[in-house]
């Protein structure tokens, strides 16, 4: 493994870029994007060849147990969005915009963002919302801002919500959303996050859409995916959704071998001899020689 400075065996990797995100819509392949909060996780990911990571509002309630995303600032995206980006050789790094950071007005949006880029090394931002949010995503674009859009299920209005629910299954809800996501792009964003809608009502708005669509329990016509990374790695403690395919038991793993450390350090197992550092067998016996006080 190399280091944050080093360079990998081989030279520099290309970052993947916005445009080529763009592109990837008629191009293909599919978008693979999953969560990171931390350096180690982020260089792990970058490594497997994921094309975007998000450091997702989400590490609220991975990282710091919380039971929703409201409380997370940006003071704490922008912490982990550091860490993550010094071990992304690769992938792209978009930050969550988080609840409260852009909601007041375009102008809110456009602070908000340039912080999380110039203090949390973010190469573009996230933010939910739809028609509502237009103007505040034409505002950060026309500075130079690259933005993606969410709709759907909006984790930031989750009490208004009701809970973590499938959005968008009457007729009416599925047209409203159809007009957000065209409101989203129409604002400039360049790609648009659609979570926990159904699988016909995702279709239709990837097939309308110049822009890719990334889908998260939005079904398989979507032009990529994102999960959470414990979702997917079984690192979850809570209820995990259906859409959340678990790819590792990466939970028992670190469960097991810290029980099995345990055991062995009460057994007096651990540390072994050959884990053991030793004096030169002159030292030992000088030392042996000073009386004891
Ligand atoms: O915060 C997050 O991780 C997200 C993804 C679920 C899209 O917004």
């Amino acid at each position: 493994m190399y280091g944050p400075t080093n360079l990998p065996p081989g030279g520099p990797v290309r970052k993947v870029t916005v445009p080529e995100l763009r592109d990837r819509k008629a191009q293909g392949p599919a978008i693979a994007m999953v969560t990171a909060y931390d350096f180690t996780m982020a260089r792990l990911v970058d490594e497997a060849g994921v094309d975007v990571v998000l450091v997702g509002d989400s590490l609220g309630m991975v990282v710091q147990g919380l039971s929703n995303t409201l409380p997370v600032t940006l003071d704490e995206v922008c912490y982990h969005g550091r860490a993550v980006a010094r071990a992304l050789l690769r992938a792209h790094l978009v930050g969550d915009m988080p609840f409260m950071s852009f909601q007041v007005s375009p102008a809110q949006a456009i602070e908000s963002a340039g912080k999380m880029m110039k203090e949390g090394a973010f190469e573009s931002v996230k933010i939910e919302g739809g028609a509502e949010m237009a103007e505040h995503v034409a505002r950060m674009v026309s500075v130079g801002i690259p933005v993606m859009g969410h709709v759907g299920l909006a984790p930031q209005r989750v009490h208004a919500l009701g809970g973590f629910r499938v959005q968008g299954k009457t007729l009416e809800a599925a047209e409203q959303l159809l007009r957000d996501a065209r409101a989203v792009e129409a604002a400039g964003a360049f790609s648009i996050v659609l979570e926990s809608i159904p699988r016909e009502l995702a279709a239709r708005i990837t097939s309308e859409l110049r822009i890719p669509t990334i889908g998260i329990g939005a079904g398989p016509e979507c032009d990529g995916q994102i999960l959470v990374l414990h979702d997917m790695i079984g690192l979850s403690l809570g209820h995990t959704p259906k859409f959340a395919r678990r790819y590792a038991n990466v939970g028992e793993a670190i469960s097991h071998a810290v029980a099995a450390y345990a055991e062995d350090v009460r057994e007096g197992r651990f540390p072994a001899d050959e884990e053991s550092y030793h004096l030169s067998s002159e030292v030992r016996e000088r030392l042996l020689a000073i009386r004891r006080s």
